[in-house]
């Protein structure tokens, strides 16, 4: 069987790291990754595949930025040559990236069978691209791997049939397992001069919390206050410093002095601040998951999550974007009231394994 992996952008790494490990030996597949290059930097892109084990992509499509019309349009066309020229019996894509949907689209319509990674999972608000790209290559997919069960009634609603859809767990905790104990011993806080649990760690991309000035002004505003109770280390997202600059609003960083920026880091660093953090904010999806799996309290600054066990089960709550809930939220957990979450079903390091046995047994 020869399988087309597809990742594109930075949270599609640790995604596909522990698939194609899986997939890797199996004499029967054949498989050869791809990168769209929807991100391309170093530290969004090639940092994650020196780290996680990747090998070299065999084919970089080298897409780059755009509006989501022309960075889609460039997969797509892009893709389709490679699908001509390669024919897999198979392509597979992770989460929810414009990379994601552009693939499953230019495969569905040659029909190449598509298998989606995280499928099922729904915000319910479509004004996410995100959510779009979700229902969309769910609709395509052929087989759809999801991460908690939420997920299947969901694609159960949506009319996708039950032979479909498989409940494997989620590869992205398979590749933190992996790498907990090595991460663990870097001591990343201490070059930031940060104590162990004595920090929050931020991190924030969402359109809709950085492409609006008077929200990301908002978030700014509350931030600093939290800075006065508890240092504060950032990396930033490219999105947000373009924003930050362009809104004028980089004052208010500069006047925050208990606040740390960063570029955006390694894995194997940001994993190590995660565990390490007292408290975690951020508008990430993959966060609220693997903090949940950590036991590290997260304050999610959005007003809806399509991960909603990060919620019933994790250690996660929902402020939005409103300052005076995110700073009352931080302050519950300084003042001692956490979540203290359990970890969900099938979150258990074994995720591509399943994967990969299921994508055998049934071609
Ligand atoms: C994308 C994904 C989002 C994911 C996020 C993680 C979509 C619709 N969104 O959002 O789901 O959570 O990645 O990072 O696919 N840029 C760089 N260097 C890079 C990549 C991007 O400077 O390596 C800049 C681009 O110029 C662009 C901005 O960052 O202006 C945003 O990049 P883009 O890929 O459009 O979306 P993200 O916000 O990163």
């Amino acid at each position: 069987m020869r399988i087309i992996n597809v990742v594109g952008a930075r949270p599609n790494m640790m995604k596909m790291a522990p698939i194609v490990d899986a997939m890797s030996g199996i004499e029967s597949v054949e498989q050869r990754l791809v990168h769209t290059g929807q991100h391309y930097d170093h530290k969004m892109s090639q940092v994650f595949f020196d780290q996680l084990g990747l090998p070299r992509p065999d084919l970089y499509l080298d897409v780059g930025s755009g509006s989501h019309a022309e960075q889609t349009a460039r997969v797509m066309v892009a893709f389709e040559q490679v699908l001509l020229d390669q024919k897999p019996d198979l392509i597979l894509v992770v989460g929810d990236v414009n990379s994601t949907l552009a693939c499953a689209i230019t495969a569905a319509k040659l029909w190449i069978p598509v298998a989606h990674v995280e499928a099922g999972l729904r915000s319910f608000d479509r004004t996410m691209p995100e959510e779009i790209n979700r229902i969309v290559t769910d609709a395509l997919s052929s087989y759809l791997f999801t991460t908690e069960i939420d997920a299947n009634h969901n694609l159960q609603k949506e009319g996708i049939s039950e032979e479909k859809i498989f409940f494997v767990g989620n590869v992205m905790i398979d590749t933190l397992y992996k790498h907990k104990t090595k991460a663990g011993s870097l001591g990343t806080y201490s070059h930031y001069g940060l104590s162990q649990g004595e920090y929050a760690l931020l991190t924030l991309h969402r359109p809709s919390n950085v492409d609006d000035a008077l929200i990301l002004s908002g978030i700014l505003d509350a931030l600093s206050l939290i800075q006065e109770q508890i240092p504060i280390l950032f990396p930033m997202h490219p999105r947000t410093s373009q924003r930050i600059d362009e809104f004028g609003l980089t004052k208010k960083i500069k006047d925050a002095s208990n606040m740390h920026l960063t570029e955006p880091l390694g894995y194997l660093e940001f994993l190590d601040l995660m565990m390490n953090a007292g408290i975690m904010l951020t508008d990430s999806g993959g966060i609220q998951e693997e903090t949940t799996i950590l036991g590290v309290p997260c304050v999610t600054l959005r007003d809806n999550t399509e991960r909603p066990v990060t919620i019933r089960q994790g250690t996660n709550v929902l402020v939005g974007s409103d300052p005076l809930r995110i700073v009352a939220a931080v302050e519950q957990i300084l003042a001692g009231e956490k979540k203290q979450g359990v970890i969900p079903e099938l979150w258990d390091g074994r995720a591509a394994d399943r994967i990969v046995k299921i994508l055998l047994s049934t071609r």
